[in-house]
């Protein structure tokens, strides 16, 4: 028997699909809608791969082995709890970069063949998707979900846990790409979006005519990568000028962005008739996208939720939410065989449930 139900359990989380080792603890009790965030702690790669202009994967890798040790026993340290209480071990097991995914996941399943606990693999998105319920007004099911992180776009109808209908989803950039694209060209440093977000707030959104890519294409599918090609071409034309106008170009940058993630969520929302709309993932921390949802949403009658600000971009708190929302749903059982195959490419829509 390689399965184990395990219920009350207390989840521990590793995520390390990218720039960033998180480690989580979460307790679920039956009874309880929603599994409690006891501590969790993170290590940003991001000052490291800055000087290289954006993420070196076997960097990556190796730094994840220097951290998640030492944030494992801070966690657990923060929620007074010894390793031997672990349950279950939760880990990112895709999508993300193949190196960095290895290092959670085999420090996961080693920790847990070394306590006999069974491990749990986890996919990175749905720990994004499902971030919302850590927050003080937690959604309910259904609901649509716009999923937007430095890698993905997409639209996804939610109907429960691992319950994913795919709506709509970037053909070619992801909108955080777009953020972190241009605002490479505007001189800003890795990653670009919160850079270019903050310098937004002093220009003009209008300054610029940049284009909307497929906002009137009827469907649910994004493209960001022209917008790119159209800011590189608007920061040749300043030339000299680029300097002083730097802040309207970011304004009108990220208004093109914005309008276009809002447009195709309010369709989202008509077409499928939902009254909730769930936000997630590092680009919904952006607080221009955020007014623009909630003022449209509140036309529509529909309320917004997102996870709390330091909970949107990568962290273990949302892979061992995760774990522990699949395991109370019964969606999914912890498993006592140890071996893993790590997923790079994985989309949401086929974990299934
Ligand atoms: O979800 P996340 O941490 O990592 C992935 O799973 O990809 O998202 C990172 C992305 C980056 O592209 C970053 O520039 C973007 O989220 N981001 C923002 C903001 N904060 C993070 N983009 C726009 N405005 C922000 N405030
Ligand atoms: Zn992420």
């Amino acid at each position: 028997m390689l399965d184990a139900r395990v219920s009350p359990a207390l989840v521990l989380g590793i995520e390390s699909s990218c720039d960033e080792t998180g480690v989580a603890l979460v307790q679920s009790t039956p009874g309880q809608a929603v599994p409690q965030l006891l501590a969790h702690a993170l290590f940003s790669q991001i000052e490291m791969h800055q000087a290289y202009g954006g993420v070196v994967p076997e960097l990556a890798s190796r730094d994840h082995i220097r951290r998640v040790l030492p944030l494992t026993r801070e966690v657990l340290q923060q929620a007074g709890k010894a390793l031997s209480e672990v349950d279950v071990v939760a880990f990112t097991r895709g999508p993300g970069l193949a190196g960095a995914l290895l290092v959670g996941s085999g420090v996961a399943c080693a920790l847990g063949a070394a306590l006999g606990k069974p491990v749990l693999g986890v996919h990175h998105l749905e720990g994004h998707l499902l971030s919302p319920f850590l927050s003080a007004d937690p959604p309910q099911f259904p609901f649509v979900a716009l999923l937007v992180s430095g890698g993905h776009t997409q639209l996804m109808q939610v109907d429960g846990v691992g319950r994913y209908t795919l709506l709509g989803e970037t053909i070619d950039d992801a909108a955080g790409e777009a953020f972190d694209k241009s605002a490479k060209l505007l001189g800003l440093p890795y990653p670009g979006g919160p850079g270019l977000s903050k310098l937004a707030t002093q220009g003009d959104a209008q300054a610029f005519k940049l284009p909307r890519p497929l906002l009137h294409s009827g469907n649910l599918d994004f493209s960001f990568a022209g917008l790119k090609t159209a800011v590189l071409t608007q920061s040749q034309k300043l030339g000299a000028d680029l300097q002083a106008r730097k802040a309207d170009l970011a304004a009108s940058t990220q208004a093109a962005i914005v309008e276009v993630l809002v447009k195709k969520s309010m369709l989202a929302l008509t077409q499928t008739g939902a009254k909730r709309l769930v936000v997630a993932g590092g680009v919904g921390a952006n607080r221009e996208l955020r007014a623009q949802l909630d003022a449209q949403c509140a036309k529509l009658g529909v309320r917004v939720h997102y996870p709390e600000m330091h909970l949107c971009t990568d962290n273990g708190a949302m892979i061992a939410l995760a774990a522990a929302m699949r395991l109370q749903a019964g969606v999914q059982s912890a498993s006592l065989d140890y071996s893993f195959e790590v997923k790079p490419r994985w989309p949401l829509a086929q974990i299934g449930v």
